[in-house]
This record gives C-alpha cells, structure tokens and sequence, in this order.
C-alpha cells in the first residue's frame, strides 16, 4: 500500500509497504528511529509507545493502516528551543528517573500525553497516565517526580508569558 502521513512533524510519503506491517517495525526496520523500543512485542510494556495524533500509542500493536493521514510523533520528535533536549527529557535526567533507560522513550511520551490532555495533574494522576508503560529500574518514584516537575514549570513559565 501507499502509506502518506506525517512523522514529527514533517510530511512521509512511502510507495510500497505491507498493509500489515506494525508502525514499530516501519519505524525501527525502515526508517531507522530506534528511540521506541521492542519490548514485549504484544502490547503489554509500552516500551514502543509514540504519539498517534497525541494519544499515547503503543507502536507494536498499531498497523500501518491505522498509521495513514495521521500524526505521529517519537522520541526522536521531541526537542527544546535549542534543539537540546526537550524540557521533559532533562526533568528525567535531573530526578534520576532515567536507569537502564529502555523504559525511557515511551515514558516521555506518556508523560507528554498526560500533559496534552491534563495540564496539571495530581501525583496520583501521573501515576494512572504511565500506568501502561513499566520501568524495571526505578520504581517509578522518579518518573512522577519529573512529570510534575515539568507540569509546573510549564504553569509556571505559561504564567510568565
Ligand atoms: S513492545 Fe509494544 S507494548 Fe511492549
Ligand atoms: S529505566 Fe530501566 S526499565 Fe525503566
């Protein structure tokens, strides 16, 4: 099939792809963006997950034809203003929630699909928006502490403006 869609933000055209390809092996085996990891490969671990129109997706289990027309966004996609890190990439760094790291990609993402649909979530909140994705590292801790770190600074500097 043809496949059209946008990927971080840019226009992709592909003229020849398996209908049933999954979008984790179009994007790791075709196009080289190796951020969304192949974890459990069924859906369960959300090691794979990116953005589908800024739901949280778990790239594993979505098939091409889902994938057409629409946006999607990986780990590769998020940047800040100097093209560094984006602001929820370094509040993982600086609250250690980053270990082996393989977690790492879908956890970001889960955290920026949280922010998109709830600015400013309670700690308990956090923890229901990454419940899909699992961190064999940290016990989790960490990974709530940089999601609201990054939810109130974002309040913060959208205050300041
Ligand atoms: S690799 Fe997709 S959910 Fe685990
Ligand atoms: S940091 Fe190792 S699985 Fe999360």
């Amino acid at each position: 099939m043809k496949l059209e869609f946008t990927l971080n933000g840019e226009p992709i055209t592909l003229d020849d792809v398996p209908e049933e390809m999954k979008l984790l092996d179009l994007l790791r085996d075709v196009l080289g963006l190796t951020g969304a990891k192949r974890g459990c490969d069924t859906g369960t671990c959300g090691a794979c997950s990116v953005l589908l129109d800024g739901r949280l997706t778990k790239s594993c289990r979505t098939p091409l034809s889902k994938v057409a027309g629409r946006h999607v966004t990986t780990i590769e996609g998020l940047h800040g203003p100097d093209g560094g890190l984006s602001d929820m990439q370094a509040a993982f760094l600086e609250f250690g929630a980053v270990q082996c790291g393989f977690c790492t990609p879908g956890m970001v993402l889960a955290g920026e699909a949280l922010l998109l649909k709830n600015p400013a979530p309670t700690r308990d909140e956090i923890r229901k928006g990454i419940n899909s994705n699992l961190c064999r590292c940290t016990g989790y801790q960490q990974i709530v502490d940089a999601i609201e770190a990054t939810a109130k600074r974002r309040a913060a500097q959208s205050e300041e403006s």
